[in-house]
């Protein structure tokens, strides 16, 4: 198993990979394959925390497959007296169906969350299970006094996580975390999203029990 950043010639079976990952699991179908494909360049995107996962395989011209991906962004956390303290927030973060509850996804995220370290980002907030990111020292972000955009301040939001990496970084902070306009961009450019898609091999798309879109 190797963990590196990620590189131009990798984009594409990354972007397969992203979608071979949340296909069906929170929607009929998925776009988080875009949201990587339009993020690359964003301002906001962070290649220094851009990284695959790969692992030996006998089946790959190159000995070599890509089964986990991860990405950041900075964000924003706006602050009750306006002031806004930077923020930073990761996905989408792939493992590849056939590697899943293996430890590659804890293991991925652990190795960026340490690099994000060592560049001196203070707070991740994202939205996740907490039973997967419990394991990367996240909680519930209201216990940290940090409130998510979507939802009323005083509402339990069990699905909106934070961590401190500088500690003490949100020390008599109280703010709201808004999820950055990139992620958005899936909904916010359906033909574009759809010509896109179109790329790629036909899926069928499937309503589960579970999915929340
Ligand atoms: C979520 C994801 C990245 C996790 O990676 P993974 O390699 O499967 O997870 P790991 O094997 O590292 O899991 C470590 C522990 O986290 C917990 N965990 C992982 N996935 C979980 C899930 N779906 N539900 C509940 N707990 C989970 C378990 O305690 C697991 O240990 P165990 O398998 O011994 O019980 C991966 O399953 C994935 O790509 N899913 C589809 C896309 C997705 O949902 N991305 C995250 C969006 S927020």
């Amino acid at each position: 198993m190797n963990i590196r950043l990620e590189q131009p010639e990798d984009y594409r079976e990354v972007e397969n990979l992203t979608r071979e990952a949340f296909w069906n699991v929170y929607a009929p179908g998925c776009v988080e394959h875009y949201v990587l494909n339009q993020y690359r360049s964003n301002p906001d995107f962070i290649p220094e925390l851009d990284f695959v996962l790969e692992v030996d395989s006998v089946s790959s011209p190159t000995g070599r497959q890509i089964i986990g991906h991860v990405m950041f962004s900075k964000a924003e956390i706006i602050q009750e007296d306006g002031n806004v303290l930077p923020a930073w927030t990761f996905g989408p973060i792939s493992i590849h169906p056939d590697y899943k509850r293996k430890g590659y996804g804890l293991t991925l995220l652990q190795y960026a969350l340490d690099k994000a370290k060592e560049m001196g980002i203070g707070v991740v907030c994202m939205e996740g299970n907490i039973e997967f990111y419990k394991h990367a020292g996240f909680v519930v972000a209201s216990t940290l006094g940090i409130h998510y955009h979507a939802e009323p301040k005083d509402a339990e939001v069990p699905y909106f996580l934070a961590q401190e990496l500088i500690p003490g970084y949100l020390n008599s902070i109280e703010g709201t975390y808004h999820t950055p306009k990139g992620y958005y961009v899936a909904f916010e450019n359906k033909e574009a999203f759809e010509a896109y898609e179109a790329t790629f091999p036909e899926k069928e798309k499937k309503v589960i029990e579970g999915q929340i879109f």
